[in-house]
């Protein structure tokens, strides 16, 4: 071969190369071979719990626009339907993809530590959101954020207290059932907690306490199934919005009247969440009596996390987020917790 032709030959090889660096094939996957990063984005995998409620949908609405390409990241979303299988499943993906952060919105808050020690081993940062995992080595994720939920749990009580000492009523007739979220989350755990120190502390009756899973077909199933079995239930404590939306709607199948005029024979509904327009049109119309705030908009705040880490900074362990109490009652204005005052933002008519 002739000495001109070996040198063409020679050019194009280390130009096909150096288009290959300049596209940064930088990681590989086991499911879809190397990621070819074309442009310099930081690779976010997310796992989301699932659709369950309006706040879990208003909170993926919240990663997705946190994270899009033109504000520097691809944003790797697997929803889990529920099922932390799916979780754990996700985030050896993840690893196996070589993303840069992994952030997990956990369904329950036990069963992380193996593979969470698996993500540190591959050196990949892992921010908790929204719920808690409860591991063994808190070394094992980066940092958390998200709702204090016991919080607004003791600020819903204390605002149904002073509802219930305003109209005399005695401590002995009030008589509740907890329609509870998903079993072993930090949202069900804290709001649990939350109402049964109430109900010790202010002498209630718990009459039942039974899973809704966060939903709005098991909030209704639970309801109903409990108004049959006590004909002297007078308050309803959901545990978010969509398990109130059902129980409004086996309250009223049950021929009983939604809101706050309990001698009169009303079941009173308390919840979380205050996301979506029907929770708030409900609040108004008194049929919905107090909703703890918890808020869902945590895309900006990871992504501050994660800028903030990109700057060498070590973020915060914890980070609360500060949240609100409403009501559609104009009586009470403030309540007050553990010798700390919130506002109740009233929501008129
Ligand atoms: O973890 C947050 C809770 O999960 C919200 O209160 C609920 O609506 C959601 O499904």
């Amino acid at each position: 071969m002739k000495k001109s032709v070996v040198f063409i030959i020679l050019i194009c090889m280390i130009c096909v190369l150096a288009v290959g660096c300049a596209q940064g094939v930088s990681r590989k996957t086991a499911e879809e071979g190397p990621v070819e990063k074309k442009e310099d984005l930081i690779v976010v995998g997310f796992s989301q719990v699932g659709a369950e409620s309006d706040w879990r949908k208003e909170n993926s609405e919240s990663m997705r626009s946190a994270f899009t390409r033109d504000k520097g990241y691809e944003l790797i979303f697997e929803d889990a339907q529920q099922k932390q299988a799916n979780q754990i499943t996700a985030i050896r993906t993840f690893i196996q993809r070589g993303v840069d952060y992994i952030v997990l919105a956990p369904v329950a808050e036990d069963g992380w530590d193996t593979v969470l020690g698996e993500a540190r081993d591959a050196g990949i940062p892992v921010i908790v959101v929204d719920r808690m995992v409860n591991v063994e080595d808190e070394s094992l994720f980066t940092c958390w954020v998200g709702s204090d939920f016991r919080l607004e749990s003791q600020k819903a009580c204390r605002w149904l207290k002073v509802y219930l000492d305003k109209q005399h009523f005695k401590p002995g007739d009030v008589n509740i059932v907890d329609i509870q979220g998903t079993i072993g989350s930090s949202a069900q755990i804290g709001r649990t907690r939350g109402l049964r120190d109430a109900v010790i502390d202010n002498g209630w009756n718990l009459l039942d306490a039974v899973p809704g899973e966060f939903t709005q077909a098991k909030g209704r199933e639970a309801t109903a199934r409990l108004l049959e079995k006590y004909d002297n239930i007078n308050v309803v404590y959901c545990e978010n919005d969509n398990e109130a939306f059902g129980a409004l709607e086996a309250i009223e199948a049950a021929g009983r009247r939604p809101g706050r005029n309990i001698r009169a024979g009303d079941v009173m509904v308390i919840s979380f969440d205050g996301v979506s327009s029907q929770a708030l049109d409900n609040l108004r119309s008194g049929s919905i009596s107090c909703i703890g705030e918890c808020n869902p908009l945590h895309g900006p705040r990871v992504r501050k996390i994660i800028e903030n880490i990109e700057k060498g900074e070590t973020p915060d362990k914890y980070e609360y987020v500060d949240e609100d109490i409403f009501s559609g009652y104009e009586g009470i204005t403030e309540i007050s917790v553990d010798g700390k005052s919130y506002p109740v933002k009233i929501m008129g008519k």
